[in-house]
């Protein structure tokens, strides 16, 4: 059998408890590598899942293993440079969320890929919405089932990062360190974190934006970014569209609503995974399945580079919603609305 050979730059939160559990669980995939500043974070976690070297440096990784594909996840302001280097040393890339965090590095990423057309780069979270609930949700509209989209929102949250870096810490037995919310290290708070998530579902359903204004706040953490904020984005197609994200949210939520003019769209509000009105008919309650398959994200990946597929989550597309994160931060700080070109 045909294996993808995997090195992974990152070895904290995500790769622990995503990336590797679920390539471990994949036969087609072969982790042969892994890299992290922190030597003991990349030693810890490559004994913990039986690969048998680790880096401090991934341009080290990059130039002695055999790869054929790099997954990147650390923290959002390496992701461009990390990225570019594995695209010029010839290698397939995973990207965790956000691509980068501005839309000037996401166009060097596009640019790169660009001249490498070979390679597969995918760009998250997108697959994530590769789902029964978004292929159903996608079918109504194509068929106008509930008329013209007139308005659209989209909602990511939960309480905050600080939790979950607390626990990330803790297995390293390190004292806890929230680079999310050092303007430095993160580059932008819960919209570069949580945003890109309800970004990319509006893009996702209802195509390209066109117009951006925002609100962004630090209402209630410790922190130099933000923690609040709303979009309201203008679509190509005219839908009015918002775009809410919150590091204070408890429960979390991950909720989007469409309004059309002969119907209504929610899905994941707390019952029901979708509730849909049709005029005419009333509401309908349905329970689908959330995945297509166990760890779609990577078999995709991995079926894109043995099968010479498109990925879900192109690095043009991911561009776009760089384009209207940054595009949010503009008119956040200047109070106009600003065009996305
Ligand atoms: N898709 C998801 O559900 C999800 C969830 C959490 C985090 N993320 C994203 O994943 C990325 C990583 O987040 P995390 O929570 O794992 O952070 P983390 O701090 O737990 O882990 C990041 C790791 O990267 C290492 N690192 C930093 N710079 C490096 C470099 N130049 N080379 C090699 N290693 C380097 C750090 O030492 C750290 O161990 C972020 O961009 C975040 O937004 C995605």
């Amino acid at each position: 059998m045909k294996k993808v050979r995997f090195g992974v730059v990152g070895a904290g939160g995500i790769s622990n408890h995503f990336h590797l559990p679920e390539l471990s669980q994949i036969q087609e995939a072969e982790v042969v590598a892994i890299s992290d500043i922190k030597l003991d974070r990349a030693e810890t976690t490559a004994k913990k899942f039986g690969i048998t070297r680790w880096y401090t440096d991934y341009k080290e990784m990059l130039e002695r293993e055999d790869l054929d594909a790099v997954i990147v996840a650390t923290p959002h302001p390496t992701h461009a440079k990390i990225t570019i280097d594995a695209i010029e040393a010839h290698k397939h890339v995973l990207i965790q969320k956000p691509m980068t965090t501005n839309a000037r590095d996401s166009l060097l990423i596009v640019e790169a890929s660009k001249k490498n057309p070979d390679l597969k780069i995918m760009v998250l979270p997108f697959i994530y919405y590769d789902t029964p609930v978004y292929d159903y949700v996608k079918d109504v509209l194509l068929n106008s089932e509930i008329g013209k989209i007139c308005i659209a929102e989209a909602r990511t949250s939960h309480g905050g990062p600080e939790k979950y870096q607390a626990e990330v810490a803790n297995m390293f037995g390190e004292s806890m360190d929230v680079w999310f919310f050092s303007s430095e290290r993160a580059h932008g708070g819960v919209l570069l974190d949580l945003g890109v998530y309800s970004v990319t579902r509006l893009v996702y359903l209802l195509g390209r934006a066109k117009k951006v204004s925002a609100f962004i706040a630090t209402l209630s953490k410790a922190s130099e970014v933000d923690d609040n904020n709303v979009v309201l984005i203008e679509m190509e197609c005219g839908t009015l569209a918002f775009a809410e994200s919150s590091w204070t949210q408890v429960p979390g939520q991950n909720t989007t609503s469409i309004y059309g003019d002969k119907g209504t769209i929610h899905i994941n509000y707390v019952a029901h995974n979708i509730a849909i009105y049709r005029e005419g008919l009333g509401w309908s309650y349905l329970d689908l399945p959330r995945e297509k398959e166990p760890q779609h994200a990577h078999r995709h990946f991995i079926r894109c580079i043995l099968n010479n597929e498109k990925p879900i989550g192109t690095p043009e597309e991911g561009h776009h919603v760089m384009q209207v994160l940054e595009a949010a931060y503009v008119s956040a700080k200047t109070g106009k609305t600003v065009s996305i070109y």
